[in-house]
């Protein structure tokens, strides 16, 4: 991680400027952001932790917590929810116990409301790790998630 971290710095003028694909490199690592993580980071890039730590806590795409296996990004913003985010949000709740920033108790999945993620021609959608899902259906939602061990 470190010399992915040192690769990334080498390309910008200002090591500040790498600190966000510095942050992705250290939760693709670790699955999440720890202390240490964000401590890792900012030593790497000679930044203050406060900074790390302020950055990482801004932006929704960094898990401060450890995450289950599988991230569901789930839009529910204007788009989304008139075509129904909000019952897939609540059919997400019923059947797998699973609340926004929360985990299921078995670690397989977490979930993340997004406010846009790009495809409101398709809404609703989901982000399930990187794959994309359009046209989300309280029916093909569990067959979507079914693929996810
Ligand atoms: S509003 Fe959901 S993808 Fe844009």
């Amino acid at each position: 991680m470190l010399k992915e971290i040192e690769d990334i710095k080498a390309k910008y003028p200002d090591t500040r400027a790498a600190l966000l694909p510095a942050l992705y490199i250290a939760q693709k690592e670790f699955g999440w952001l720890s202390l240490d993580a964000m401590k890792a980071v900012a030593n790497a890039l000679n930044l203050p932790e406060s900074d790390v730590r302020g950055t990482a806590s801004f932006y929704s795409m960094f898990r401060l917590k450890p995450a289950g296996r599988n991230l569901i990004q789930l839009c529910t913003n204007i788009s989304c929810m008139i075509l129904g985010a909000e019952r897939l949000r609540d059919l997400l709740k019923d059947r797998y116990g699973l609340l926004p920033g929360g985990t299921t108790e078995d670690g397989r999945f977490s979930l993340v409301i997004m406010e846009c993620i790009g495809a409101c021609g398709t809404a609703p959608a989901m982000l399930v790790n990187t794959d994309l899902y359009e046209n989300l259906t309280e029916h093909n939602i569990a067959e979507i998630l079914g693929k996810y061990k």
